[in-house]
């Protein structure tokens, strides 16, 4: 028996085309609980701080819960009915997420998060070069999966440090040289030299689809295609935009894609490792033991196919069943729609932000170019004050250098502060983000306008 899920209560009054209006909105904001309280001596919460987490609807906890009632059990294993149950739920959760990133069933692996998927994929690169470690696989993509020295991995300097430390960690352990695309001063990808930079000698391009930090929409297609000419393989962090835009896998042509699932009303605990069902079959596991073998002696061990081969141990069940309804959610109200509204509230908030001259926004100025997050700097404040100033008055942003120091760096400041949205923010908030803001100045006797 399968749990079939509710769409979204929005959705079943009839969210339909173009931008969110103010009613469907506050019909979302309904089915979040945790919007619903107020903060620091009663304030509503405007709460901005969704690019780090997002809230949950109730449908998503009620599912996680429902799990737990009803089916809980250890998956894949278990003569009784409880364990069948769960397998069911498991499985199904499985394919509706790998259908909303328009991926096959079989080519979806469930991680603890993003950070997790990304160095299932560095470390099956890292293992690649074990003896025997690619025993049996296709000549040609056991090729492209054994790096050493004299081959290129390729970043940018935009990225979170998920997406750099474990490719840095595998130039170390393969002797391998990592190099990087960097940032333009509008927080842009430095393109002019993408043809040296990705070469023949680049094994792995790995790049994130939309910045945490700057917002900024990367352009997927022409670092594929850069990519493929040199036979290189693509790996897209797609933490900040599979929450926010229409993603689809075989449209990006990318090899490898990895999310979170608690950026996208999804619970903590879970994330997502999309890949090209050729090279899943070729890699070698990245964590071994239990639930991912096919035989094993003690001379040694065999192992189970994708994605079991990756999922090894107690894989996380109630949490990708709750991800499925996340996703269900998403789909009801439309990821069209959902970019609409993201677009239009970037829209209120850069322009808010441009009014302010002692305000200097991070990255590219205009929404259309940018999605979910905006940092920024005040003159002559430091962003941990800010953070605290936008606090007090019931306002969470985030504060620091958002894991990405080496893009904190590159735009000349130490750390930023960084509103980010979602479908339940509304332009009112931003308006309460806006005059919060303006308090700053006033605080810390700064001149506005210097
Ligand atoms: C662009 C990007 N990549 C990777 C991550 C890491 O996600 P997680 O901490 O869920 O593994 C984040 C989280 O903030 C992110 O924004």
């Amino acid at each position: 028996m399968t749990t079939t899920y509710d769409a979204a209560p929005a959705a079943r009054e009839g969210v339909s085309g173009g931008a969110l209006t103010p009613a469907e909105v506050e019909r979302i904001r309904a089915d979040f609980p945790l919007l619903r309280r107020t903060v620091r001596e009663q304030r509503p919460l405007v709460y901005l701080d969704s690019g780090a987490t997002s809230q949950k609807p109730t449908v998503v906890l009620d599912a996680e819960r429902r799990f737990y009632e009803q089916h809980n059990a250890a998956v894949h294993r278990g003569a009784h009915q409880l364990a069948e149950e769960a397998t069911d739920e498991f499985e199904h959760a499985r394919e509706r997420v790998a259908r909303f990133v328009g991926a096959g069933v079989g080519e979806v692996v469930f991680t603890k998060n993003a950070t997790e998927a990304i160095n299932l994929v560095a470390y099956a690169f890292s293992n690649a070069g074990f003896d025997g470690a690619l025993e049996g696989a296709d000549p040609e993509v056991a090729a492209r999966l054994r790096i050493g020295p004299g081959d290129e991995i390729v970043v940018t300097e935009m990225e979170h440090h998920a997406n750099l430390v474990p490719w840095q960690e595998l130039a170390r352990r393969t002797g391998a040289t990592l190099r990087w695309i960097a940032i333009t001063d509008d927080g842009e990808l430095d393109l002019s030299d993408l043809e040296e930079i990705v070469n023949e000698r680049t094994k792995v391009l790995a790049f994130a689809h939309v910045s945490n930090v700057l917002g900024t929409i990367n352009p997927v297609r022409t670092l594929v295609a850069r990519a493929k000419a040199v036979g290189a393989l693509t790996v897209l962090d797609a933490c900040q935009s599979v929450p926010h835009l229409p993603v689809d896998v075989r449209d990006l042509d990318v090899d490898f894609l990895a999310f979170s699932g608690h950026k996208m009303f999804g619970p903590l605990g879970i994330g997502v490792l999309w890949g090209r069902p050729e090279l899943l079959a070729a890699m070698p596991p990245f964590i071994t033991g239990g639930s991912m073998i096919e035989t094993v002696r003690m001379e040694g061990t065999t192992y189970a196919a994708p994605p079991q081969r990756f999922e090894a141990g107690t894989p996380v069940v109630a949490q990708a069943v709750a991800l499925a309804v996340a996703c269900d959610y998403l789909d009801a109200i439309g990821m069209e729609r959902v970019r609409a509204h993201d677009a239009e509230l970037l829209r209120v908030l850069l322009a808010g932000l441009a009014e302010r001259p002692w305000v200097r926004v991070l990255g590219p100025l205009e929404a259309e170019q940018r999605s979910g997050a905006v940092a920024f700097e005040v003159d002559g404040v430091h962003p941990h004050d800010v953070g605290q100033v936008l606090d007090d008055a019931g306002v969470a942003v985030r504060t620091g250098h958002h894991c990405a120091w080496p893009l904190h760096r590159r735009m000349r400041v130490t750390s930023s502060s960084r509103a980010s949205v979602a479908a339940y923010n509304t332009p009112e908030e931003i308006q309460v983000f806006l005059q919060a803001l303006d308090r700053v100045p006033e605080v810390f006797g700064t001149a506005k306008g210097a």
